[in-house]
């Protein structure tokens, strides 16, 4: 008989913490982890080198048909069609489009059930924007994170720093905030935290003590 597989959801605005410490308590569960946000930055960053306009969904579900996103969950890394394109995908011009592409209902389908088929076949963390509400509703885990807008612009900046990209505090702050409007506001699988998830505010919280808190939520000392 199939085993049914033990699937952990964190949801969550951009730099919430939900990577960092996603991956953290998978490797401590001995769980799989999965950066479901890397999809939809995949066809983002394919559909600006492809020339499409976001406005093309035909074209763009096509390109996701034809694109092989597979992963490799022990390095955390994503191959896209075969190639390791993890950094060039949080660049910046892959921010600017990609709420805009995660608007589209049709791109949507596609990688949804690309997500479901991953988490039907591994005890996994699963981290995005509607992991627990649509993608994976039956989960037995659920965590929201959350952090103040300033404190996400704040982690954001500090990534950029020594980078290539000479960006503004006010214009990352700007633009995430513009990012979590798009996420928040559209109508198919909006960014919500869903009603049987555990809210975890990150914004005073040192990274372990936000792993402690999931742990003791899913070990049960916490309810
Ligand atoms: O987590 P992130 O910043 O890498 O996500 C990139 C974008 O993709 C963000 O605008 C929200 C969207 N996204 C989504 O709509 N659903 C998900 N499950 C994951 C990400």
């Amino acid at each position: 008989m199939k085993k049914t597989k033990k699937n952990i959801t964190i949801d969550g605005p951009a730099a919430s913490g939900k990577t960092s410490i996603g991956q953290k308590v998978a490797s401590l569960m001995g769980y799989k982890f999965l950066d479901t946000g890397l999809m939809y930055r995949a066809i983002a960053l394919k559909s600006l080198i492809s020339s499409l306009e976001v406005y093309e969904e035909d074209k763009i579900v096509e390109l996701c048909h034809r694109t092989d996103i597979a992963f490799n969950t022990n390095t955390k890394e994503i191959l896209v069609d075969g190639e390791n394109i993890t950094d060039q995908l949080r660049e910046r011009h892959v921010d600017q489009r990609v709420s805009l592409i995660a608007k589209l209902p049709n791109i949507r389908k596609v990688l949804v059930s690309q997500q479901r088929v991953i988490a039907d076949r591994n005890d996994i963390v699963m981290v995005g924007r509607d992991i627990g509400t649509v993608v994976l509703p039956g989960a037995k885990y659920k965590f929201y994170l959350t952090a103040s807008l300033e404190i996400r612009a704040e982690r954001r900046y500090k990534e950029f720093t020594g980078s290539k990209t000479k960006i503004l505090y006010d214009e990352i702050l700007f633009e995430m905030e513009e990012r979590d409007r798009v996420d928040k506001s559209r109508k198919d699988s909006p960014l919500k935290p869903a009603k049987d998830a555990v809210t975890v505010d990150t914004t005073e919280m040192v990274f372990e003590t936000a792993v402690g808190t999931i742990l003791n939520v899913i070990k049960g000392t916490i309810t």
